[in-house]
């Protein structure tokens, strides 16, 4: 079997995206052979065509963390041919080849059936959108509750942030959303954002304060660096923010005081390793009372040969949403 993949190949010029013919001995030996429908962009996808990107570990490589499908073969007995997955996280699309490509095959136990959703949904959701479900169930178990107060999500545009709002809002809280881009309050109060406020903190310039006037009950944080210093500094008594990503920077220039005077807990999110139980338990939220309710608003489509300017397009932060990328029939 020949078929098409988008392959990152590494120079000394910089990091190419091509696409090339490839033959099955290309894939990885594991039980799960899927027919790709879609991937998606992540930020990390990004990283993956950046020199110094950190991510990959070896070139060339199929990129794409997200991989939504149907299973061609299994040497697995919990999957049958025709049956509808998604996979993501674990190794996909760092050390062995993703979803930028016709086929893909993993191991079972890195694989969740798909039920109550499409491809195209689950692939809309993707590791962003899964990113996004965790930290709100990560909210909701540290008994966040809409009567508790209102949530900021950071990132706000951004794929995990924009699916955080969507989530939030459908879960009834009510949600504020902090953005860089000044035309896309009406784009994200479509989504459920109540409110729409600037990047944090409003003044880059001004001298970090330990403690400020509480003003969120919890937060989604996706940007990191001082952002995050400041969002802990002005959450209210017992909150807690949900912190998954790096956007804004590493760097977490902040004090002991949020956490000793107002009890506040920073949670690190993780969906790259999470065990595959609590993955499959979350993707059955995700279809029933996580599900997302503007996917189609959130989605843009792009075949996957055109996905190396979208995934620019993250990474110098002008992109919106969900981009994901049509595989099967779009080579
Ligand atoms: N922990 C995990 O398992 C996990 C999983 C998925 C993603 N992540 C991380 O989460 C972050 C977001 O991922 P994503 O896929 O949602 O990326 P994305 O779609 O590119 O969104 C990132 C958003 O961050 C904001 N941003 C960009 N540059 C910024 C800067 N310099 N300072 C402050 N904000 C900036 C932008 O939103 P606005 O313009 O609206 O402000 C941008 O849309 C990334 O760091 C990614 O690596 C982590």
């Amino acid at each position: 079997m020949d078929f098409w993949a988008m392959v990152a190949h590494e120079s000394d010029s910089g990091i190419v995206l091509t696409k090339e013919r490839v033959s099955e001995d290309f894939l990885p030996p594991a039980a799960v052979t899927i027919k790709v429908h879609y991937s998606s962009a992540n930020y990390k996808d990004a990283l993956a065509i950046t020199p110094g990107g950190g991510v990959v570990r070896k070139y060339p490589i199929v990129p794409g963390i997200d991989i939504t499908g149907e299973v061609v073969t299994s040497e697995d007995d919990d999957f049958t041919p025709g049956d509808l997955v998604v996979a993501h996280g674990y190794d996909i699309g760092v050390a062995q080849h993703g979803g930028f490509a016709e086929y893909a095959r993993v191991p079972a136990e890195w694989v969740v059936k798909l039920d109550g959703l499409s491809t195209r949904d689950a692939a809309i959701i993707g590791t962003a959108g899964f990113t996004a479900a965790l930290s709100v169930q990560t909210l909701l178990d540290r008994e966040l509750t809409p009567e508790t107060g209102a949530i900021l999500v950071t990132g706000a545009t951004g794929g995990v942030g924009s699916v955080a709002i969507d989530i939030l809002s459908g879960l009834g809280f009510e949600v504020v959303a902090s953005t860089g881009k000044s035309d896309a309050a009406d784009r994200l109060a479509d989504i459920g954002a109540n409110e729409v406020i600037g990047r944090l903190p409003e003044d880059p310039d001004a001298k970090p304060r330990p403690l400020g006037r509480t003003r969120w009950a919890g937060a989604v944080d996706s940007v990191g660096g001082a952002s995050l210093a400041h969002v802990l500094s002005v959450i209210g008594y017992g909150g807690t923010v949900a912190a998954g990503g790096l956007t804004g920077g590493t760097a977490l220039p902040t004090t002991v005081m949020p956490f000793i005077l107002r009890g506040v807990a920073l949670i690190g999110i993780d969906s790259v390793a999470l065990p595959i139980e609590k993955r499959r338990a979350l993707w059955t939220r995700l279809a029933n009372e996580f599900r997302p309710s503007h996917l189609s608003t959130l989605e843009n489509f792009a075949p996957i040969t055109e996905a190396e300017p979208v995934l620019r397009s993250l990474q110098n932060g002008t992109h919106s949403g969900r981009t994901i990328f049509g595989v099967a029939g779009e080579f």
